[in-house]
């Protein structure tokens, strides 16, 4: 297994362009299954999800092709309505693949994507939501079996949580049901925006994707349309953190930093001074980071629940004590018992972590545990005194395109091995 070796204490400085989003390609990819045309998808992140997604797509018959940064999917033919557990095992966000399958064909037949290293990730919503506009939803031992005898027909649907999975699922479904579809307490993120336009392009009728409700008018069929994807806005605060925990200077581009406000203001007050402007953000890093006030995980717009393990590691080595609340998942706190090997003094219970910043962090020998909580731990080893040795980054991979080479280029030391 391939591991980091970084040697802390080099001033991150410089530019980079970031990735395009993986949360938004994934859904757009599941949802091209609705246009039964050619679609274009620019600005695809080189990830194993993406690639994954790709594979789904050729499952189920349709031709995927990655080209430089660019998916040219068709989608004219639909041959094979089944995902086995293979595929769906690998990547939870699978379920995305439910509500275009069987608004286009009318059933579809899923293994369950199970829990992931985040705790069990229910998927409720979706299928209720499913039910309500007429899906006969049948929860075997092994898979799930879909199907719309009918026809999926619009309907009005209140989220008991704005699931971000969810709201994807039931407006790619309500894009050609018959009728109006009300989504209300629908999740926010730019990604459902994004997959929103994506649609919009295709011909959807949608109104009010951002909002906490949205409208779609059903539509008879789809058309294939060129999109380019919103750019990554975790991936973009990770590496303003990076700079930000090496006493560094950056500028980020290719993203919106309106997408990513709670972050930017959380870096503020801990010091850093940052502006921005259109598609770029930039970071000045202080000659020492200060604590930060509260921070609570929330649905957009409030505090993303992927930022939290970055700014636990920030936190770390800031002065002074900084409290995190965690309401989304349940296995947040990952990277804990591992920044607490390279000398952080913290304490955790439950959803409630105490940072008390300020002793010098030391490199040490630990592991990612998922995707999020590994970035903290590469971004504790920057500013660490020493070498620390991180593996399991193949779940670091999973989320961040050329990692190792992006801040290689920005003047930290690392080395995959
Ligand atoms: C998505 C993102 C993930 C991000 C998360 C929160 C993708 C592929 N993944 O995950 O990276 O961390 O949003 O921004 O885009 N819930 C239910 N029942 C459901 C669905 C969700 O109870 O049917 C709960 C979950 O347990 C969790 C919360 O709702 O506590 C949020 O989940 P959700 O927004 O659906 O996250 P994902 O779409 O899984």
């Amino acid at each position: 297994m391939d591991r980091y070796e970084i040697v802390g204490g080099r001033r991150l400085e410089g530019k980079i362009r970031v990735q395009g989003a993986k949360n938004s390609v994934l859904p757009i990819l599941a949802a091209t299954v609705l246009t039964a045309g050619r679609c274009v998808i620019h600005n695809c992140p080189a990830l194993s999800d993406t690639a994954l997604t790709i594979r789904i797509l050729r499952t189920l018959g349709c031709s995927a092709e990655w080209r430089q940064g660019s998916i040219f999917v068709d989608s004219s033919v639909l041959s094979h309505l089944e995902l086995s557990s293979v595929l769906t095992g690998k990547m939870r966000s699978s379920i995305v693949f439910l509500g275009p399958l069987l608004a286009r064909c009318g059933r579809a037949k899923i293994a369950y994507p199970g829990g992931c290293r985040l705790g069990p990730r229910p998927i409720d919503l979706h299928l209720d939501g499913l039910r309500q506009m007429g899906a006969v939803v049948q929860e075997e031992e092994q898979h799930l079996l879909c199907h719309a005898p009918e026809g999926l027909q619009g309907a009005r649907i209140v989220l008991s949580f704005p699931s971000v999975g969810a709201t994807e699922n039931l407006m790619m479904a309500a894009v050609l049901a018959k009728g109006k579809t009300t989504l209300m307490n629908c999740a926010c993120e730019p990604e459902i925006v994004d997959l929103a336009d994506f649609l919009t392009r295709c011909g959807a009728k949608i109104y009010g994707a951002g909002e906490n409700t949205i409208e779609i008018e059903g539509v008879r069929a789809l058309h294939g349309c060129e999109h380019t994807v919103i750019g990554d806005r975790i991936a973009a605060a990770t590496y303003l953190a990076a700079a930000a925990i090496t006493g560094g200077e950056i500028a980020v581009s290719g993203i919106e930093p309106e997408n990513l406000m709670s972050m930017l203001a959380m870096l503020q007050k801990s010091g850093n001074e940052v502006f921005w402007e259109k598609n770029c953000c930039c970071l000045k890093a202080p000659p020492r980071l200060q604590a930060l006030p509260q921070v609570r995980t929330m649905p957009y717009p409030g505090f993303p629940t992927d930022g939290l393990p970055l700014f636990l590691s920030l936190a770390a080595a800031a002065q002074g004590t900084s409290i995190f609340v965690e309401n989304i998942f349940e296995n947040r706190y990952s990277s804990v018992p591992c920044l607490q090997r390279m000398g952080a003094s913290i304490r955790q219970e439950g959803k409630v972590a105490v940072v008390e910043g300020g002793s010098p962090l030391h490199g040490a020998d630990v592991c990612a545990e998922d995707l999020r909580g590994g970035a903290g731990l590469v971004l504790a080893a920057l500013a660490a005194q020493g070498i620390s040795r991180i593996e399991g980054i193949e779940w670091i991979e999973r989320g961040y395109e050329h990692f190792c080479e992006n801040l290689t280029a920005l003047g930290a030391e690392i080395w995959k091995k």
